[in-house]
Protein backbone atom coordinates (compact mmCIF):
# COMPACT_ATOMS: atom_id res chain seq x y z
CA UNK A 1 0.00 0.00 0.00
CA UNK A 2 1.59 3.15 -0.72
CA UNK A 3 0.15 6.51 1.31
CA UNK A 4 -1.94 9.35 -1.01
CA UNK A 5 -0.56 12.30 -0.45
CA UNK A 6 -2.43 15.33 -1.33
CA UNK A 7 -1.84 17.30 -4.40
CA UNK A 8 -3.02 20.99 -4.98
CA UNK A 9 -3.58 23.11 -7.51
CA UNK A 10 -0.35 24.74 -9.58
CA UNK A 11 -0.73 28.05 -8.23
CA UNK A 12 -2.79 29.76 -5.88
CA UNK A 13 -4.36 33.33 -6.57
CA UNK A 14 -6.33 36.42 -4.75
CA UNK A 15 -10.30 35.48 -6.21
CA UNK A 16 -11.74 38.70 -3.98
CA UNK A 17 -11.19 41.13 -1.53
CA UNK A 18 -13.14 42.80 0.80
CA UNK A 19 -13.29 45.38 3.93
CA UNK A 20 -15.43 46.73 6.34
CA UNK A 21 -15.07 49.84 8.77
CA UNK A 22 -16.84 51.16 11.67
CA UNK A 23 -18.96 53.95 11.50
CA UNK A 24 -17.15 56.08 14.64
CA UNK A 25 -14.82 58.60 12.50
CA UNK A 26 -12.19 60.28 15.40
CA UNK A 27 -10.92 63.58 13.85
CA UNK A 28 -7.78 64.39 15.39
CA UNK A 29 -8.85 67.76 17.26
CA UNK A 30 -11.66 65.03 19.45
CA UNK A 31 -8.18 62.80 20.20
CA UNK A 32 -7.10 66.21 21.34
CA UNK A 33 -9.43 66.33 23.52
CA UNK A 34 -8.39 62.32 25.07
CA UNK A 35 -3.80 63.56 25.22
CA UNK A 36 -2.09 66.68 25.21
CA UNK A 37 -1.23 66.97 21.79
CA UNK A 38 -1.89 69.01 18.29
CA UNK A 39 -3.82 68.53 14.88
CA UNK A 40 -0.38 69.65 13.09
CA UNK A 41 1.77 67.54 15.38
CA UNK A 42 -0.25 64.09 14.58
CA UNK A 43 -0.08 65.16 10.93
CA UNK A 44 3.14 65.18 10.71
CA UNK A 45 4.36 62.53 12.65
CA UNK A 46 2.00 60.26 11.09
CA UNK A 47 -0.13 61.59 8.17
CA UNK A 48 -3.13 60.56 10.11
CA UNK A 49 -6.32 63.10 9.70
CA UNK A 50 -8.98 61.21 11.64
CA UNK A 51 -9.30 57.34 12.23
CA UNK A 52 -12.03 54.97 12.81
CA UNK A 53 -13.37 53.66 15.90
CA UNK A 54 -16.22 50.74 16.72
CA UNK A 55 -19.50 52.27 17.94
CA UNK A 56 -22.34 50.65 19.85
CA UNK A 57 -22.68 47.35 18.29
CA UNK A 58 -19.95 47.00 16.21
CA UNK A 59 -17.22 44.19 17.12
CA UNK A 60 -14.66 42.29 15.42
CA UNK A 61 -16.67 39.67 14.98
CA UNK A 62 -19.05 41.34 13.32
CA UNK A 63 -16.37 43.73 11.24
CA UNK A 64 -14.71 40.39 10.18
CA UNK A 65 -18.04 38.91 9.07
CA UNK A 66 -18.90 42.17 6.92
CA UNK A 67 -15.16 41.96 5.13
CA UNK A 68 -15.45 38.26 4.51
CA UNK A 69 -18.63 38.40 3.11
CA UNK A 70 -17.78 41.51 0.56
CA UNK A 71 -14.83 39.14 -0.27
CA UNK A 72 -16.68 36.40 -1.16
CA UNK A 73 -18.95 38.48 -3.38
CA UNK A 74 -16.09 39.87 -4.98
CA UNK A 75 -14.68 36.20 -6.28
CA UNK A 76 -18.48 35.41 -7.23
CA UNK A 77 -18.56 32.66 -4.19
CA UNK A 78 -20.31 31.97 -1.38
CA UNK A 79 -19.80 30.43 1.92
CA UNK A 80 -20.33 27.13 1.00
CA UNK A 81 -17.16 27.55 -1.16
CA UNK A 82 -14.71 27.95 1.59
CA UNK A 83 -13.07 24.57 3.16
CA UNK A 84 -10.97 27.07 4.77
CA UNK A 85 -11.31 30.17 6.92
CA UNK A 86 -7.75 32.22 8.81
CA UNK A 87 -8.45 35.29 11.07
CA UNK A 88 -5.85 37.07 12.33
CA UNK A 89 -6.47 39.11 15.12
CA UNK A 90 -5.08 40.34 18.24
CA UNK A 91 -8.10 42.14 19.54
CA UNK A 92 -10.48 39.48 19.52
CA UNK A 93 -11.01 38.74 23.47
CA UNK A 94 -11.59 35.19 23.94
CA UNK A 95 -9.19 32.81 23.76
CA UNK A 96 -11.40 30.24 23.44
CA UNK A 97 -12.72 29.33 20.87
CA UNK A 98 -11.29 30.95 17.59
CA UNK A 99 -12.97 33.89 16.00
CA UNK A 100 -12.14 31.70 12.52
CA UNK A 101 -14.11 28.84 13.92
CA UNK A 102 -17.39 31.10 14.94
CA UNK A 103 -17.12 33.42 11.29
CA UNK A 104 -16.57 29.99 9.31
CA UNK A 105 -19.95 28.82 10.29
CA UNK A 106 -21.93 32.33 10.25
CA UNK A 107 -20.40 32.61 6.76
CA UNK A 108 -22.42 29.92 5.76
CA UNK A 109 -19.29 27.30 5.30
CA UNK A 110 -19.60 23.56 5.68
CA UNK A 111 -17.52 22.67 8.52
CA UNK A 112 -14.81 24.71 6.60
CA UNK A 113 -11.25 24.21 8.72
CA UNK A 114 -10.37 27.53 10.92
CA UNK A 115 -8.12 28.99 13.00
CA UNK A 116 -6.71 32.59 14.18
CA UNK A 117 -3.39 33.53 13.93
CA UNK A 118 -1.42 36.21 16.22
CA UNK A 119 1.20 38.05 13.76
CA UNK A 120 -0.32 41.36 14.72
CA UNK A 121 0.04 44.28 11.56
CA UNK A 122 1.84 41.51 9.76
CA UNK A 123 -1.38 39.35 10.21
CA UNK A 124 -2.57 39.59 7.01
CA UNK A 125 0.97 38.65 4.80
CA UNK A 126 1.20 35.93 7.22
CA UNK A 127 -2.81 34.81 6.40
CA UNK A 128 -1.87 35.22 3.03
CA UNK A 129 0.69 32.87 2.82
CA UNK A 130 -0.59 30.45 4.70
CA UNK A 131 -3.78 30.28 2.46
CA UNK A 132 -1.42 30.22 -0.64
CA UNK A 133 0.70 27.25 0.90
CA UNK A 134 -2.68 25.66 1.51
CA UNK A 135 -3.92 25.77 -1.73
CA UNK A 136 -1.44 25.09 -3.53
CA UNK A 137 -1.01 21.57 -1.11
CA UNK A 138 -4.55 20.47 -1.28
CA UNK A 139 -5.12 20.85 1.98
CA UNK A 140 -7.99 23.60 0.46
CA UNK A 141 -9.55 24.82 -2.15
CA UNK A 142 -11.15 28.03 -1.52
CA UNK A 143 -9.40 30.04 1.87
CA UNK A 144 -10.76 33.01 3.70
CA UNK A 145 -8.26 35.47 4.99
CA UNK A 146 -9.50 38.16 7.25
CA UNK A 147 -6.85 40.62 9.72
CA UNK A 148 -9.87 42.33 11.41
CA UNK A 149 -8.94 44.68 14.75
CA UNK A 150 -10.56 46.42 17.37
CA UNK A 151 -7.54 48.15 18.95
CA UNK A 152 -9.52 51.11 20.37
CA UNK A 153 -10.52 48.50 23.02
CA UNK A 154 -6.43 48.03 23.47
CA UNK A 155 -5.36 51.32 23.68
CA UNK A 156 -4.90 53.80 26.50
CA UNK A 157 -6.28 57.01 26.29
CA UNK A 158 -4.01 58.49 28.27
CA UNK A 159 -1.06 57.40 26.82
CA UNK A 160 -0.03 60.19 24.59
CA UNK A 161 2.67 57.95 22.99
CA UNK A 162 0.12 55.39 21.17
CA UNK A 163 -3.31 57.10 21.46
CA UNK A 164 -3.43 58.61 18.50
CA UNK A 165 -1.97 55.83 15.98
CA UNK A 166 -4.48 52.96 16.45
CA UNK A 167 -8.01 51.98 15.38
CA UNK A 168 -10.32 50.20 13.87
CA UNK A 169 -11.49 47.67 10.54
CA UNK A 170 -11.14 44.86 9.11
CA UNK A 171 -10.09 43.30 5.91
CA UNK A 172 -10.44 39.84 4.14
CA UNK A 173 -9.42 37.96 0.84
CA UNK A 174 -10.82 34.33 -0.66
CA UNK A 175 -7.92 32.56 -2.30
CA UNK A 176 -7.87 29.60 -4.35
CA UNK A 177 -6.65 27.79 -7.33
CA UNK A 178 -5.08 29.41 -10.34
CA UNK A 179 -3.07 28.06 -13.66
CA UNK A 180 -0.89 31.05 -13.86
CA UNK A 181 1.80 32.46 -10.90
CA UNK A 182 -0.40 35.32 -9.22
CA UNK A 183 1.10 35.42 -5.71
CA UNK A 184 5.01 35.41 -5.34
CA UNK A 185 6.75 33.51 -2.66
CA UNK A 186 6.80 35.10 1.19
CA UNK A 187 9.40 36.95 2.88
CA UNK A 188 8.87 36.72 6.41
CA UNK A 189 10.41 36.02 9.87
CA UNK A 190 10.32 37.24 13.30
CA UNK A 191 12.60 39.21 16.10
CA UNK A 192 11.50 38.41 19.04
CA UNK A 193 14.81 39.97 20.77
CA UNK A 194 12.61 43.32 20.27
CA UNK A 195 9.33 41.82 21.92
CA UNK A 196 8.86 44.62 24.38
CA UNK A 197 8.98 47.18 21.31
CA UNK A 198 5.35 46.67 21.12
CA UNK A 199 3.77 45.07 23.89
CA UNK A 200 1.06 44.90 26.60
CA UNK A 201 1.08 46.87 29.60
CA UNK A 202 0.72 43.59 31.87
CA UNK A 203 -0.83 40.52 31.87
CA UNK A 204 -4.79 40.64 31.95
CA UNK A 205 -4.72 38.40 35.23
CA UNK A 206 -2.19 40.62 36.73
CA UNK A 207 -4.35 44.22 35.24
CA UNK A 208 -7.50 42.69 35.91
CA UNK A 209 -6.85 42.05 40.17
CA UNK A 210 -5.45 45.62 39.84
CA UNK A 211 -8.74 46.68 38.99
CA UNK A 212 -7.56 47.67 35.50
CA UNK A 213 -7.53 47.02 31.92
CA UNK A 214 -4.28 46.15 29.84
CA UNK A 215 -3.34 48.17 26.98
CA UNK A 216 -0.76 48.22 24.18
CA UNK A 217 2.73 50.22 24.93
CA UNK A 218 5.02 51.11 22.38
CA UNK A 219 8.75 52.07 22.20
CA UNK A 220 7.91 54.18 18.90
CA UNK A 221 11.57 54.60 18.14
CA UNK A 222 12.60 51.51 18.30
CA UNK A 223 9.84 50.81 16.04
CA UNK A 224 10.63 53.60 13.44
CA UNK A 225 14.13 52.22 12.96
CA UNK A 226 13.10 48.49 12.92
CA UNK A 227 10.44 49.74 9.82
CA UNK A 228 12.85 51.85 8.33
CA UNK A 229 15.69 49.90 8.13
CA UNK A 230 15.33 46.16 8.70
CA UNK A 231 11.29 45.76 6.58
CA UNK A 232 12.46 48.17 3.61
CA UNK A 233 15.29 45.72 3.04
CA UNK A 234 12.47 43.17 3.45
CA UNK A 235 10.26 44.44 0.94
CA UNK A 236 12.96 45.03 -1.77
CA UNK A 237 13.71 40.84 -1.02
CA UNK A 238 10.06 40.49 -1.40
CA UNK A 239 10.55 41.50 -5.35
CA UNK A 240 13.45 39.60 -5.52
CA UNK A 241 11.81 36.95 -4.28
CA UNK A 242 9.02 37.00 -6.92
CA UNK A 243 11.49 38.22 -9.87
CA UNK A 244 9.83 41.66 -10.19
CA UNK A 245 11.25 44.86 -11.54
CA UNK A 246 9.99 47.85 -9.61
CA UNK A 247 9.29 48.92 -12.83
CA UNK A 248 6.99 46.26 -13.44
CA UNK A 249 4.98 46.96 -10.55
CA UNK A 250 1.58 48.90 -10.03
CA UNK A 251 1.17 49.11 -6.83
CA UNK A 252 3.11 49.38 -2.87
CA UNK A 253 1.13 48.82 -0.45
CA UNK A 254 3.08 48.40 2.76
CA UNK A 255 0.86 48.20 6.32
CA UNK A 256 -0.19 51.55 7.05
CA UNK A 257 1.86 52.20 10.35
CA UNK A 258 2.69 55.64 9.60
CA UNK A 259 3.18 57.72 6.78
CA UNK A 260 6.23 58.70 7.31
CA UNK A 261 7.62 54.89 7.62
CA UNK A 262 6.09 54.51 4.15
CA UNK A 263 8.11 57.74 2.94
CA UNK A 264 11.53 56.16 4.23
CA UNK A 265 10.79 52.76 2.56
CA UNK A 266 10.28 54.82 -1.08
CA UNK A 267 13.25 56.10 -0.77
CA UNK A 268 15.12 52.99 -0.40
CA UNK A 269 13.36 51.29 -2.84
CA UNK A 270 13.61 53.78 -5.21
CA UNK A 271 10.29 52.47 -6.78
CA UNK A 272 9.19 54.58 -10.20
CA UNK A 273 6.48 57.59 -9.94
CA UNK A 274 4.07 55.08 -11.94
CA UNK A 275 4.23 53.01 -8.90
CA UNK A 276 0.62 54.02 -6.88
CA UNK A 277 1.40 54.45 -2.85
CA UNK A 278 -1.53 53.13 -0.54
CA UNK A 279 -1.63 56.30 1.83
CA UNK A 280 -5.13 55.51 3.80
CA UNK A 281 -3.67 55.97 7.05
CA UNK A 282 -4.91 59.24 6.55
CA UNK A 283 -8.84 58.23 7.32
CA UNK A 284 -8.38 55.17 9.01
CA UNK A 285 -5.40 55.54 11.36
CA UNK A 286 -3.35 52.69 11.94
CA UNK A 287 -5.77 49.65 12.03
CA UNK A 288 -3.12 46.51 11.96
CA UNK A 289 -4.03 43.21 10.07
CA UNK A 290 -6.69 45.36 8.68
CA UNK A 291 -4.76 47.57 6.94
CA UNK A 292 -3.41 46.29 3.87
CA UNK A 293 -6.23 44.49 2.26
CA UNK A 294 -8.73 48.00 3.67
CA UNK A 295 -6.14 49.40 1.44
CA UNK A 296 -6.64 47.34 -1.27
CA UNK A 297 -10.03 47.44 -1.59
CA UNK A 298 -10.33 51.71 -1.28
CA UNK A 299 -7.45 51.39 -4.27
CA UNK A 300 -9.84 49.62 -6.08
CA UNK A 301 -13.01 51.43 -5.70
CA UNK A 302 -11.47 54.60 -6.12
CA UNK A 303 -9.53 53.52 -9.26
CA UNK A 304 -5.77 53.89 -7.94
CA UNK A 305 -5.95 50.37 -8.65
CA UNK A 306 -7.07 47.77 -10.95
CA UNK A 307 -7.44 44.10 -11.87
CA UNK A 308 -4.74 42.59 -12.53
CA UNK A 309 -2.41 44.94 -10.68
CA UNK A 310 0.90 43.67 -9.22
CA UNK A 311 1.21 44.65 -5.83
CA UNK A 312 3.88 44.37 -3.48
CA UNK A 313 2.25 44.06 0.22
CA UNK A 314 4.35 43.94 3.19
CA UNK A 315 3.03 44.22 6.66
CA UNK A 316 5.15 44.40 9.95
CA UNK A 317 4.78 44.81 13.74
CA UNK A 318 4.43 43.67 17.23
CA UNK A 319 6.29 40.53 17.83
CA UNK A 320 8.59 42.03 15.91
CA UNK A 321 7.16 39.74 12.94
CA UNK A 322 7.44 41.17 9.10
CA UNK A 323 5.88 39.16 5.98
CA UNK A 324 5.41 40.23 2.44
CA UNK A 325 4.88 39.43 -1.14
CA UNK A 326 4.16 40.49 -4.49
CA UNK A 327 0.55 39.67 -5.90
CA UNK A 328 -1.56 40.21 -9.12
CA UNK A 329 -5.09 41.81 -8.08
CA UNK A 330 -8.52 40.37 -8.39
C1 LIG B 1 5.13 57.33 17.70
C2 LIG B 1 5.96 58.39 17.01
C3 LIG B 1 5.08 59.14 16.03
C4 LIG B 1 6.48 59.37 18.06
O1 LIG B 1 7.31 60.32 17.43
P1 LIG B 1 8.76 60.62 18.06
O2 LIG B 1 9.36 61.68 17.24
O3 LIG B 1 9.49 59.31 18.17
O4 LIG B 1 8.32 61.15 19.48
P2 LIG B 1 9.16 61.26 20.80
O5 LIG B 1 8.54 60.35 21.79
O6 LIG B 1 10.62 61.10 20.52
O7 LIG B 1 8.89 62.73 21.22
C5 LIG B 1 9.33 63.84 20.41
C6 LIG B 1 8.67 65.10 20.93
O8 LIG B 1 7.26 65.04 20.68
C7 LIG B 1 6.54 65.15 21.90
N1 LIG B 1 5.37 64.30 21.82
C8 LIG B 1 5.31 62.95 22.08
N2 LIG B 1 4.06 62.52 21.89
C9 LIG B 1 3.34 63.58 21.50
C10 LIG B 1 1.99 63.75 21.15
N3 LIG B 1 1.10 62.74 21.11
N4 LIG B 1 1.58 65.00 20.78
C11 LIG B 1 2.42 66.03 20.78
N5 LIG B 1 3.72 65.94 21.12
C12 LIG B 1 4.16 64.72 21.46
C13 LIG B 1 7.50 64.73 22.99
O9 LIG B 1 7.16 65.32 24.21
C14 LIG B 1 8.81 65.26 22.45
O10 LIG B 1 8.87 66.67 22.71
P3 LIG B 1 10.28 67.39 23.03
O11 LIG B 1 11.10 67.20 21.80
O12 LIG B 1 9.87 68.80 23.29
O13 LIG B 1 10.84 66.64 24.22
C15 LIG B 1 7.18 57.77 16.26
O14 LIG B 1 8.12 57.23 17.19
C16 LIG B 1 6.77 56.70 15.31
O15 LIG B 1 6.19 57.00 14.28
N6 LIG B 1 7.08 55.43 15.60
C17 LIG B 1 6.66 54.31 14.84
C18 LIG B 1 5.43 53.77 15.52
C19 LIG B 1 4.58 52.88 14.65
O16 LIG B 1 4.41 53.11 13.48
N7 LIG B 1 4.04 51.85 15.29
C20 LIG B 1 3.17 50.94 14.69
C21 LIG B 1 3.93 49.83 14.09
S1 LIG B 1 2.88 48.54 13.67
Amino acid sequence: MTLQPSTGAPHARILGLGSALPSRVVDNAEMCTYIDSSDEWIQQRTGIVERRWVAEGETVESLSLAAGRAALDHAGLTGADLDGVIVSTVSHMLQTPSLAAVIAAKIGTDGAAAFDIAAACAGFCYGLAQAESLVRSGAATHVLVIGAETLSNLTDLKDRSTAFLFSDGAGAAVVGPSDEPAMGPVVWGSDGGQADAITMSNPWPEALALGETSSIVMDGRAVFRWATGFIATAAERCLSAAGVRPDELDLFVPHQANNRITDAMLRHLHLPESVTVARTITHYGNNSAASIPVALCDMLASGEAKSGDLALLIGFGAGLVYAGQVVRLP
